[in-house]
């Protein structure tokens, strides 16, 4: 059982978490959402020993997991040993086996001393073994490699050769391995595929032990929970509903129109109250005991007016261009790309005119990312070419990295895009959520919602003309991912992006698809929607 009590956490005069209680039964799901900057990943951070509060304590159950929303920056793959001692030393298993290996030397050795004793540490180290699950250890292992995707990955490679999405993936590999009786997962199908997501979200739904998880993935919020803990954003507190999502929306549904009857039901009240109380005036000072009264009732009326839900603060945001390029942005001839033997992707050929928009759509590990970086020039291609367009200037979201100089402060690393307009950069920052203080804040404490923000806010600073997006909705809540998608549908640039977000694609309303591997381009149509679901 985990128990969580009264935590309290504040950033300075900023106060994030206030007074937090809840419980997470043995095998019971919990979902935990709320807005970007909510503070939800500090308190899974807080849950897991990771940070420590500054009031409250924590209950944890004997064995229990966590994984960071930023595993890609903290990933502790280490850098020496094969995959299967890295998923291995989860549970201890990898120092089991070198003890038991130890010790089967040893008692072959002829010239032992005390037979009898090391024959009583071998047992003691097989049973330990057995306890750790030792003989279906590399079966297990396998299966999560295949439910997670990770092409090509085997139990004997050495961790050094692993790209980095690899390490984020084996991360979470070691830590279902270890099928603790806690799960503690932030946002985890951020890096994942869709089929890889879908695999998670039914080995979540079946899984013995009990789960916290934080996602913005409503199908995910939908199958694999049975609680949502909500993170109220204006109060800090946490609100906690029976069930899935979509219950949790149908209960905030019925909450929000109780409270709105209400609240109109006491508006009547107190205008007709207002009304009697200015004729009593008219009595003069005979009638004033009952006016007192009458204003008493108005005012008490007045106080207990339901708390309407607020809504967040909205971001306001455009991309600018400050140059238009020329008619043609970038043109790709029979791209090939290869890494030794194995071949990425084969023949692309596409042109890109100024003003489109093109989505490159297909499956994890195909290469979307890889192309992007060819036709930035930051990847040489093996063969074939690239040429970019005349007066073409082109800012990058990178996937995980988004970019950003984590040392940097937020001020700091917008004042390098623009210096000279000091205050445009303020202002720009504003229409990002960035106010007051908080543009001082060091880039390493943002939220993972607010670094993809700040990473498209140097974009509208930069105000190039061609922008290349790798999936920058996935950190995103619902509303920021709409204004966001909005601002990009009107952005009078070009635009070139992968995403599998169907929400995002719509409102960008792209010109065309670039399907890979085949590298096939095609007009945008819905019927292309389910293929980039999967995508
Ligand atoms: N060390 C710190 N100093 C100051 N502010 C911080 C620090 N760490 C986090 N914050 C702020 O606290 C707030 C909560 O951060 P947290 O990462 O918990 O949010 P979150 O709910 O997980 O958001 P997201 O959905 O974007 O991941 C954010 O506004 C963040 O900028
Ligand atoms: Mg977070």
């Amino acid at each position: 059982m985990l128990q969580v009590n009264h935590i309290k956490l504040s950033y300075g005069p900023r106060v994030i978490l206030d007074d937090i209680s809840f419980t997470v039964a043995p095998g019971e799901k919990a979902g935990l959402i709320g807005v970007n900057g909510a503070g939800k990943s500090s308190l899974l951070k807080i849950i897991g020993g990771y940070q420590e509060a500054e009031r409250g304590n924590i209950m944890r159950p004997r064995t229990y997991g966590y994984l960071s929303q930023d595993v890609a920056h903290e990933t502790p793959v280490s850098a020496h040993g094969t995959v299967r001692d890295f998923i291995y030393s989860g549970t201890g298993l990898d120092a089991a086996i070198a003890k038991y290996e130890e010790l089967s030397m040893a008692i072959a050795d002829p010239e032992i001393e005390d037979l009898d004793a090391a024959l009583q540490e071998f047992e003691e180290a097989q049973t330990a073994l057995d306890v750790l699950g030792y003989y279906d250890a590399d079966a297990r292992s396998e299966q999560l490699i295949s439910g997670l995707n990770i092409g090509g990955v085997t139990l004997d490679r050495e961790t050094l050769t692993l790209s980095g999405g690899q390490k984020t993936k084996l991360a979470l590999v070691r830590l279902l391995f270890q099928a603790p009786e806690l799960l503690l997962l932030d946002e985890p199908t951020n890096f994942l595929d869709v089929e890889a997501t879908m695999w998670l979200m039914e080995f979540l739904e079946t899984y013995k032990g009990a789960l916290l998880i934080i996602s913005h993935d409503l199908d995910l919020l939908d199958n694999s929970i049975n609680k949502v803990l909500r993170l109220n954003e204006f109060t800090h507190k946490l609100e906690e509903y029976k069930g899935n999502y979509t219950s949790y929306l149908n209960a905030i549904g019925d909450a929000q129109a109780l409270a709105e009857r209400t609240k109109r039901q006491q508006e009547r009240e107190i205008s007709r109250l207002k009304k009697t109380s200015d004729r009593l005036r008219g009595f003069g000072a005979t009638r004033v005991k009952q006016r007192i009264a009458m204003d008493r009732r108005i005012s008490t009326l007045e106080e207990n007016k339901p708390q309407m839900a607020q809504t967040s603060k909205k971001m306001h945001i455009d991309f600018p261009v400050r140059q238009q390029s020329g008619h043609m942005v970038v043109q790709a001839r029979e791209l090939c790309k290869s890494y030794g033997q194995k071949i990425i992707f084969n023949d692309i050929s596409f042109l890109v005119d100024r003003g489109e928009r093109m989505v490159v759509i297909g499956l994890n590990g195909v290469g979307k990312t890889t192309l992007l970086r060819t036709v930035l020039g930051l990847v040489p291609p093996t063969s074939g070419k690239v040429e970019i367009g005349d007066r073409v200037d082109i800012s990058y979201y990178a996937q995980e990295s988004e970019g950003l100089d984590y040392e940097n402060t937020v001020i700091n690393e917008a004042n390098d895009v623009l210096p000279t307009d000091a205050r445009r950069v303020r202002s720009v920052l504003g229409r990002f959520l960035f106010n007051g203080d908080r543009v001082f804040q060091k880039i390493k404490t943002l939220s993972g919602g607010e670094k993809t923000r700040l990473a498209l806010a140097k974009m509208v600073l930069e105000g190039s003309n061609v922008l290349v997006l790798d999936e920058p909705t996935s950190h995103l809540d619902m509303m920021s991912k709409e204004i966001i998608g909005e601002a990009l549908g009107n952005y009078s640039g070009t635009i070139l992006t992968v995403t599998h977000d169907v929400d995002f694609v719509r409102l960008l309303k792209p010109t065309s698809l670039l399907l890979m591997p085949e590298g096939r381009l095609v007009p945008y149509d819905s019927k292309y929607d389910e293929m980039l679901e999967r995508a």
